[in-house]
């Protein structure tokens, strides 16, 4: 059992494999955060909620109420009241008034993990899991809250969520209602995020904390490019392999906020959160509000250890898609290739070159329907275009299926374009504020995903295509985000709820997909890789990087990338050069082994690439056939950071049982007058032997870890070598 609670003590302990989280209720029932770190073997030690220590608790002291609502560590604290930190759960009463308390009833203990009606959530057997619900009342205003606690004991997580129910008689307004919080003493802590750009997303941040809030967060309607869901606090001492790391994932693919706040009383208190700005929640009398997962690691064995367990975690218990544990086939998509001039015969040259070469998959990007020849128009509009495609979409697919490959296209579904029919027919479908000129974005609107009737029709038009041909594969795009935020049909007090419909909506639509086609490979993707997070996850088992396939430039994504999702999510591609993103000019051969750090495929026109480089595709496919198994399953080091050290960078994957392993290793920069580079490998069996494919000579793992491998200089830049460490 991995979940115990101590009656006379009145603690809840949380254990995991190798870390225990420790809470405790204080006499009149507040829940406070007594511990979270590495496992603890005793239970004990209520005294950790510091109850002795002024300003006591308010039964004993009802005048200082307010010093302790602000000093406490609260596992849910709530607004209005006193706490003037950071609040989680923000309610406001039909007089007008914020403030809400919230105080411990009961709670159950049960295996497994219940779902989250609407909601993307992690799951796991009665084996793999168990869940705590603590459910907490405010009296005045009849409102239940359930804080929920899911155990994954092997892969180190804990899951966090809570449900919020109005059983008073009032109408409630929940302003803000975030899902975890971590009330934690000061250790130094830095904090680590993700930010980035276009082009340039997930690059890893690290910076000090100092008094106040820090924050990254999301207010765009998605995740975004920009910042990321993800908020980590680290002890100074942090590398790949030593310090302390509490981590936080959001499993939310709209608005989101990760805070850090450090306080007067030196503590520090991290939040993450649907963001509170432009969100209110009218929860009438007998509603429930559910708040989605935020997903917690805690390592003492540094970031390696904490990427280690978000990756087992993701793979095991959150990507459900039936390619998980399979080989993806490898893909050429034409958007580099042709942009919108692409015609039948233009992809079927591209197909029978390509099957020519070992790749199996054509993917059809944008352009294919509507009178879409630029990015002005048709989006909504998802009829083939027979001036491209003549004889239709299906007698494209059936040829070609008869070259050999599989098929797979490109929707927005999300989408609007002003001038398209569907906008002639439905402007009010399009995310609005009335009477205000829309704000358009690449030339197109939003479509209001709260509507029902929107999504059925935005639906239907993505499964009619593809209940009409053999379509293997699916990339879902979202080019813009979201702004003029309103909607024709809320009702004036529901309208700061669009923000978070949409999103429910997004999942719906996901949701009815992979139910009816349970055997599509889905691609998530926003203009590149705005929408990499968790939540999608849950409904496809990849998601597009980032449009930047330069291969120097992916390596700071891909790290930052690599530090949470599995490599088997990351979509990466082999692309044309000069790069379409920064005109660099990169091998072939590197360009393959970046790519093969993630899904693989190729984004260029291969009847026109040169011959050398069309002579290594069947290389590099054997390549990905031969490591896939590896890189899809197996456990990810990284060994140096190109992105710090701005010469070279090296991660390896290292097969779960140890008896094989390969390391990447790029020289971006060379270096005149230079020796060999000493890599110190990872996660190899110290005791084990082993063989460098292609080398004489055994070594133990032992060695390869700790006197090195010697890798000698590589001729000219942007040069890349594969190490297959095997079993000798
Ligand atoms: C986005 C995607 C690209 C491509 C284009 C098509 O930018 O990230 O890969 O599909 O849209 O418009």
């Amino acid at each position: 059992m991995g979940i115990h609670y101590d009656d006379n003590g009145r603690m809840f302990k949380l254990d995991t494999d190798h870390t225990t989280y420790l809470m405790g209720l204080t006499p009149e029932g507040y829940l406070g955060h007594v511990y979270y770190g590495k496992k603890i073997k005793q239970f004990g030690g209520a005294y950790r909620l510091r109850m002795q220590e002024a300003p006591f608790t308010p039964s004993v002291n009802k005048r200082e109420k307010s010093s302790f609502l602000d000093f406490f560590p609260m596992e849910y604290p709530t607004g209005g009241i006193g706490d003037y930190r950071e609040s989680c759960l923000n309610v406001r009463n039909e007089q007008g008034c914020m403030g809400a308390e919230l105080l411990y009833v009961s709670h159950v203990i049960e295996k497994g993990k219940p779902g989250l009606p609407g909601l993307p959530a992690s799951f796991g057997s009665e084996d793999e899991v168990e869940t705590l619900r603590i459910v907490c009342r405010d009296e005045i205003l009849g409102l239940e809250a359930e804080l929920m606690y899911s155990v994954f004991a092997a892969e180190d997580v804990i899951t966090r969520s809570v449900k919020i129910s109005n059983q008073g008689r009032e109408n409630l307004r929940l302003e803000k209602v975030y899902s975890a919080c971590l009330d934690m003493d000061h250790r130094d802590f830095e904090m680590i995020t993700l930010h980035g750009s276009w082009a340039r997303e997930r690059h890893i941040q690290r910076r000090s904390i100092g008094y106040g809030k820090q924050m990254v967060s999301s207010f765009k309607g998605e995740s975004g490019h920009q910042e990321h869901p993800f908020l980590a606090l680290v002890t100074p001492d942090t590398t790949q392999e030593h310090g302390e790391v509490y981590a936080m994932n959001f499993v939310y693919s709209g608005n989101f906020i990760a805070q850090a706040e450090l306080t007067q009383f030196h503590q520090i208190r991290m939040v993450m959160g649907i963001h509170s700005e432009e969100f209110c929640w009218k929860l009438a009398p007998g509603e429930t509000f559910v708040a989605p997962e935020a997903v917690m690691v805690y390592s003492s064995e540094g970031l390696g250890k904490m990427t280690r367990s978000f990756h087992d975690f993701y793979r095991n218990h959150m990507i459900r898609s039936p390619y998980k544990y399979k080989s993806r086939p490898v893909l050429i998509n034409n958007w580099e290739a042709t942009y919108f001039d692409f015609n039948t015969e233009k992809l079927l040259a591209i197909a029978r070159e390509a099957k020519a070469n070992g790749i199996e998959m054509l993917v059809m990007d944008d352009g294919w329907f509507g009178k879409r020849n630029l990015d002005d128009s048709s989006l909504g509009d998802w009829e083939v275009n027979e001036e491209k495609i003549t004889g239709g979409l299906a007698e494209l697919v059936r040829q070609v299926n008869e070259i050999g490959l599989q098929f797979g296209i490109w929707f927005e579904p999300e989408m609007i374009s002003p001038d398209s029919n569907l906008y002639r027919r439905h402007p009010d479908w399009a995310i609005q504020i009335q009477g205000r000129e829309n704000t358009q974005s690449r030339a197109q609107y939003v479509l209001d995903l709260s509507r029902k009737e929107v999504r059925d029709y935005a639906y239907e038009c993505v499964a009619k295509i593809l209940r009409s041909a053999p379509i293997a594969y699916v990339k879902w795009d979202m080019n813009r985000q979201l702004s003029n935020l309103g909607s024709a049909k809320l009702e004036p007090d529901r309208q700061q709820e669009l923000f978070h419909r949409y999103v429910l909506g997004l999942y719906e639509m996901q949701e009815r997909l992979v139910t009816e086609f349970p055997d599509l490979l889905l691609e998530n993707c926003s203009g590149g890789g705005a929408r990499f997070d968790p939540g999608m996850l849950y409904y496809s088992p990849q998601i597009w990087c980032s449009d930047d396939t330069d291969a120097v430039e992916r390596l700071r994504i891909q790290e930052g990338t690599a530090m949470i999702y599995p490599i088997s999510a990351m979509g990466a591609h082999v692309s044309d050069c000069p790069n379409h993103a920064v005109g660099r000019t990169t091998p072939f051969e590197t360009r393959g082994h970046v790519a093969l750090a993630g899904t693989f495929g190729y984004e260029l026109d291969i009847t026109k690439i040169s011959p050398e480089d069309r002579a290594q595709i069947p290389e590099q496919v054997a390549m990905y056939h031969k490591y896939n198994d590896l890189v899809r399953e197996g456990d990810y080091y990284r060994i140096a950071s190109y992105s710090r050290n701005h010469m070279f960078d090296c991660y390896g994957v290292v097969r779960k049982d140890k008896e094989e392993a390969l390391f990447t290793y790029v020289q971006v920069m060379n270096r005149p007058n230079y020796h060999s580079r000493r890599i110190f490998f990872k996660g190899l069996d110290p005791e084990k032997l082993y063989q460098i494919e292609g080398e004489e000579g055994t070594y133990t793992g032992d060695v390869l870890m700790k006197a090195g491998y010697l890798v000698q200089n590589l001729w000219g830049d942007y040069k890349a070598r594969l190490i297959h460490v095997v079993k000798a």
